[in-house]
């Protein structure tokens, strides 16, 4: 996830993240490319869409209340659409045998993840930027989570920052 120092993920109602320095849009193609699968929300997709290519190897699943609706677009074992239950769908994943899983979403998937305590490590870019206005990274919820740092990384200049945290459910 990428955040401004004031802790907004997207730009004021702005609908992407294209004010990422190139060092954060680097670091999550590498994280993407080692990951075997990644799960984001419908909403995430269909603004990421145009970037996305299926590829052998990788399972791109995508977390949304209407399947149907995105029937055209999937892709045996490369991309798929599911309105499982989320404990049920990782649970399925991991008894195919993936140990990993990338979640590439937006606030109100993400809260759904932390409430079901479904996220062990957070990897955080935080640009050096204030936007006043914008989306957070979890939807607004009462939640108390801790979490620990793991690694830090200034990654250029201006100051951008890669951080790893650990979540102590
Ligand atoms: N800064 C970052 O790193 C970052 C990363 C990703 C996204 N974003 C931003 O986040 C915003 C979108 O966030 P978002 O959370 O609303 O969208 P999202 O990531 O697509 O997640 C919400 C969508 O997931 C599906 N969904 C959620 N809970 C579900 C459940 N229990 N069962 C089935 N489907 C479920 C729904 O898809 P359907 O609508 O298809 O039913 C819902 O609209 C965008 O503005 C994007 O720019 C920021």
């Amino acid at each position: 996830m990428v955040i401004s120092v004031d802790g907004k993920s997207t730009k004021w109602d702005l609908p992407d993240q294209s004010w990422a320095s190139e060092e954060d849009q680097i670091h999550l193609r590498k994280l993407v490319s080692e990951t075997k699968v990644l799960l984001m929300g419908g909403k995430t997709y269909e603004q990421a869409k145009s970037h996305i290519k299926p590829k052998e190897g990788k399972l791109r699943v995508v977390v949304t209340r209407d399947p149907k609706k995105f029937a055209a677009d999937e892709v045996y074992n490369q991309l798929e659409f599911t309105n499982e239950p989320l404990e049920k769908l990782i649970e399925r994943l991991e008894g195919m045998g993936f140990e990993e899983l990338l979640l590439l979403s937006g606030e109100n998937l993400n809260k759904e993840f932390f409430e079901k305590k479904l996220i062990n490590e957070i990897i955080l870019t935080v640009e050096p930027k204030i936007f006043g206005s914008g989306r957070s990274i979890i939807a607004d919820s009462k939640l108390d989570i801790n979490l620990k740092l793991k690694s830090m990384e200034r990654a250029n200049d201006q100051g951008t920052l890669f951080l790893t945290y650990e979540v102590l459910y």
